[in-house]
């Protein structure tokens, strides 16, 4: 038989991925949202790319039904299955790294929602906020609990923004797949193709590249951005395996490769 992945089915009120999505649903509100930029996008924390993914290998996402594994692990398996398809290397690269903005545990706190405790600002599927929050997210039961949905200004398909906008004026819930891209975004050694920003950036907003949401706010070019991520989240998603990979085998094959499109030295978190 197939293995089945994103089953939520099964799971009960008490179950840790169900109770990290009441709580995210919950306190993710737009306001929320701004404070963790402001907070946590200062890009002053030296830190080498081999380093947080060591760091990494001390945490285990509790929103990911799949996987009790170290989020290292998850990380090499994509990389691994996008190097044995014979994808470019940037793409490769991007598979290791996509969720790296994790090591935001590493400098955050339960009150946050970013520390190994509590990790709803951190992981888990993204929704827009400032607007409604739509059915296709999972656990659609607590949109309700979100207090942005009781407020006016914030509870319309479109909310505080413009009809077609576009994906890159939207703000989404806070966690890893955003921080990684803004730290990214000001590292100076940055090559990577926008292609493969693309892909850490929005790889968790499920309700739109999954669940077809949001229509209202996209613009024609958001069509390039759809393509990229369903590219990119096979990989995601259906590498998720029980094979245990040494972080330092993989290295010597993909530090050259990082060097290639990050440069030398280490990245400002
Ligand atoms: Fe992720
Ligand atoms: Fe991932």
């Amino acid at each position: 038989m197939e293995k089945e992945f994103r089953n939520y089915k099964e799971l009960s009120l008490q179950d840790a991925v169900t109770q990290h999505y009441l709580k995210m649903r919950k306190n993710q509100t737009l306001d929320y949202v701004l404070r963790m930029r402001e907070k946590y996008l200062t890009f002053d924390k030296p830190l080498g790319l081999w380093e947080a993914m060591t760091e990494l290998n001390k945490l285990i996402d509790v929103s990911d039904p799949d996987l009790d594994l170290p989020n290292v692990q998850h990380l090499i398996q994509s990389a691994e299955a996008i190097r044995k398809d014979g994808r470019p290397d940037w793409m490769q690269l991007v598979g290791l790294i996509h969720d790296l903005g994790k090591v935001m545990f590493l400098w955050g706190c339960d009150e946050d929602g970013t520390s190994q405790d509590e990790q709803w600002g951190m992981v888990g599927d993204v929704f827009v906020v400032g607007c409604a929050l739509p059915d296709s997210c999972i656990f659609p039961e607590f949109n309700e609990l979100n207090p942005d949905m009781h407020n006016e200004r914030t509870n319309t398909s479109t909310g505080i923004y413009k009809n077609g906008c576009g994906l890159d004026e939207l703000t989404l819930a806070w966690g890893h797949d955003e921080y990684l891209y803004q730290v990214l975004t000001h590292h100076p050694n940055n090559t990577l193709p926008k292609a493969g920003m693309i892909m850490i950036r929005y790889h968790s907003f499920y309700p739109w590249h999954t669940g077809g949401s949001y229509q209202e706010l996209l613009e024609p070019g958001d069509t390039q951005y759809l393509e990229w991520i369903k590219d990119f989240n096979r990989y995601d998603l259906y590498t998720k395996s029980s094979q245990l990979y040494d972080l330092d085998e993989i290295k010597a094959y993909y530090d050259p490769i990082a060097k290639k499109y990050l440069g030398e030295g280490p990245i400002y978190w």
